[in-house]
């Protein structure tokens, strides 16, 4: 990965292998050593095509096989979008683009500064959402008219400044902060279907609106308030000023959008105290913020907002960080409303935010946390929705109960597929070591804010990178991707402090895990409020041009050197039940990503496993965010920091030579964007 990478770095010092782990670690050895004796290895890992789960009990909750009849795209390494014959695209939403009549045109040499960017569309899109203009959950609403909301996750400063002007160093001033805050949270931006068939924004619309790093915010739920919470400028705990690192999304049955707090240590910093000897305020913090950082070091991170921006500096706001690394609600129908941090669904590096139905009608969210080895969370919520009384379903997201997840294999060595269980995270719950939550932490709140540290504490499974999870929309169903895991199975040297890295176990069956895999459960009778689950491995990537059937890292049975890919990250179903993969990988195309070609998106069917890739995205891009107009004919995309990778050094010197795309020739630097596709005759995207 590039350093460009923030989420690519662990935090989660696993003190000891775990029992199941110990189990995990026999019977893969055992998978191995049959694999030397002649069976092939993907067999005794339960991949093949044919593995399933048994059938839901309810009949109507049985996946059908869909067709992937479109023309299969194959690898490139072009400076462009590639999509099946018979597909057209349309750039949209540019970094810089105006969200209202009256905004600054972008200069493509970026010497606008904050307030400039505070009313354009913002740097690298991540998770995104298209709310009808008219739309009601239950009534499909408008295909041609309504509000997209996109997540704005971190900037890219090789392209983002005037190439002299490097974060911290000499000619660093405010507004250079302030541009960086102003174009990183969330977008509204207002969009319609013009008669010329191209999508454009509304910018004469009431509802356009930049959300960044200084939007005010309430927080809600059980941390609101707490001491931990409260800094010099707030005594309440209760009022923030923002969010960043926005990264995966998700949207509500009440119509609002859930943007998700992900590498939020990387904004802070230590002001004017020296790097080299600079502390945390005590050692009850430093412990705390190490478990999210990653690092013992009170450093400076990448944005520098610290030099300009107190709160943003470890030795003088030690609270400031705690406000950051929650999922926050924004209700884009209402552009006064303050957005909502809703700390009943915890603190950590929040990806996305996959929200469902349990069958008595409480509010079930599945989360990841991306970081090497870290965890899988829920939370259900406390009350039931209810379609006839919208006020109090705006309130379900402030109360419920968080639980994070524990995979275990069978003790059958032959079959990968597992079991695992939920535990809840509430004061009464059981430690590994004997004590209660409650002995570790004095209230909900302290928990909440220290979610990691709870999740440590009951034995939870440290996975490779949770990204997206995705929900079935007729099986309920749950996929997650793993991204990836370096730390995998390392050694004790490789670890701070001589510590052990988890080793392999079945849902993360790899040591130095470098291309990912998705793993999906079903709830026990199928209720996604259940306490237990059944698992298997959806599929494993990996690389058929570099290794052999008996390889792990060849992946499992569906990869094959067509559509073989790596970091698996973005993930959605639509509506028809076709699964959206999105790849945020290496870039190299070299090494042990020969013939992978830029990062991409995929579609799987659940049910054969066959997996065709869709689209190709250009150079140094990954590809993220996904929604589609109620009728599906139209999908958007997001094309994440395109130009960065190894070459983005050359930058310096020309912001163009990695990339020029969407501009091409006009180019002054690569732009992120949204890419909206549809299909020349008129049908529904991806069938
Ligand atoms: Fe922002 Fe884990 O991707
Ligand atoms: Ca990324
Ligand atoms: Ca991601
Ligand atoms: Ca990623």
């Amino acid at each position: 990965m590039t350093k460009f990478d923030l989420d690519d770095v662990s935090a989660n010092p696993s003190t000891a292998i775990r029992f199941n782990e110990v189990v995990d670690h026999v019977s893969s050895r055992r998978r191995f050593l049959k694999t030397g004796a002649g069976v092939g290895a993907l067999g005794f890992l339960g991949l093949g095509a044919t593995k399933a789960f048994a059938a839901p009990d309810e009949p109507s909750r049985v996946a059908k096989q869909i067709s992937l009849a479109f023309e299969a795209v194959a690898p490139n390494t072009e400076d462009a979008i590639t999509l099946p014959s018979g597909y057209r695209s349309q750039v949209i939403n540019r970094w810089g683009d105006p969200l209202f009549s009256y905004s600054p045109a972008f200069k493509g040499d970026a010497t606008d500064g904050g307030e400039a960017q505070a009313m354009q569309v913002g740097y690298n899109h991540d998770g995104m959402h298209f709310f009808p203009i008219d739309g009601v959950k239950g009534k499909a609403g408008s295909s041609t008219e309504g509000l997209m909301v996109t997540n704005h996750e971190y900037i890219t400063p090789h392209y983002f400044f005037p190439k002299d002007v490097v974060p911290g160093q000499s000619n660093w001033n405010e507004d250079w902060v302030r541009k960086s805050q102003h174009a990183q949270g969330a977008s509204v931006v207002h969009m319609r279907l013009n008669a010329q068939k191209q999508w454009e924004p509304v910018l004469d619309s009431l509802f356009n609106r930049s959300i960044n790093a200084n939007t005010p915010m309430a927080v809600v739920g059980p941390a609101a308030g707490h001491a931990l919470m409260r800094t010099k400028a707030d005594l309440s705990g209760k009022l923030v000023l923002g969010t960043f690192g926005n990264c995966g999304n998700g949207y509500t049955l009440w119509n609002t959008y859930l943007s998700c707090e992900e590498n939020f240590t990387d904004y802070f910093g230590v002001g004017e105290a020296d790097p080299a000897k600079a502390e945390f305020i005590d050692e009850d913090h430093q412990a705390h913020q190490q478990r999210y950082k990653g690092s013992s070091k009170a450093a400076d991170d990448s944005y520098r907002w610290d030099t300009h921006d107190t709160r943003f500096d470890w030795t003088q706001e030690p609270n400031e960080a705690n406000r950051f690394g929650w999922i926050i609600e924004i209700d884009p129908f209402d552009p006064h409303s303050a957005p909502k941090k809703l700390t009943a669904l915890g603190r950590f590096k929040h990806e996305n935010a996959a929200m469902t139905l349990a069958d008595d009608n409480r509010v079930v969210v599945y989360m990841g946390d991306d970081q090497r080895s870290e965890y899988i969370y829920k939370f259900v919520s406390k009350r039931q929705f209810n379609v006839d009384t919208p006020a109090e379903n705006r309130l379900l997201l402030d109360e419920g109960t968080l639980y994070v997840a524990q995979f275990s294999s069978q003790a059958s060595a032959e079959d990968a597929d597992g079991v695992g269980k939920w535990i809840p995270l509430v004061l009464d719950t059981p430690t590994v070591e004997g004590k209660k939550l409650g002995d570790l932490f004095e209230s909900m709140g302290e928990l909440l804010i220290k979610t990691r540290q709870a999740a440590d504490a009951v034995g939870a499974t440290p996975m490779d990178r949770p990204e997206w999870v995705a929900v079935h929309p007729v099986t309920r169903e749950a996929y997650v991707t793993l991204t990836n895991n370096s730390d995998r199975g390392r050694d004790k040297e490789r670890w701070p402090g001589g510590l052990t890295h988890p080793g392999v176990d079945g849902a993360n069956p790899r040591v130095e895990n470098h291309y990912g895999q998705i793993v999906r459960w079903r709830e026990a009778k199928g209720d996604p409020a259940a306490l237990t689950f059944d698992w298997d491995i959806f599929v494993l990537a990996g690389n058929p041009n570099l290794y052999n059937d008996s390889d792990p890292r060849r992946g499992s049975d569906n990869i094959n050197k067509g559509n073989t890919f790596n970091s698996p990250d973005g993930l959605a179903f639509d509506a028809a039940g076709r699964l959206w993969i999105q790849t945020d990988g290496n870039y190299s195309n070299s090494g042990v990503y020969e013939g992978q070609g830029n990062n991409s998106m995929l579609i799987a069917d659940p049910v054969s496993k066959e997996i065709r890739r869709f689209l190709v995205g250009p150079k140094g891009c990954e590809v993220t965010g996904i929604t589609w107009t109620p009728d599906q004919r139209y999908a958007f995309i997001n094309i994440q920091h395109p130009g960065e990778g190894p070459d983005i050094a050359n930058s310096q010197s020309d912001p163009t030579a990695v990339s020029t795309w969407p501009d091409g020739k006009e180019a002054t630097r690569p732009r992120p964007a949204t890419v909206v596709i549809w299909r020349e005759d008129g049908g529904v995207v991806g069938t």
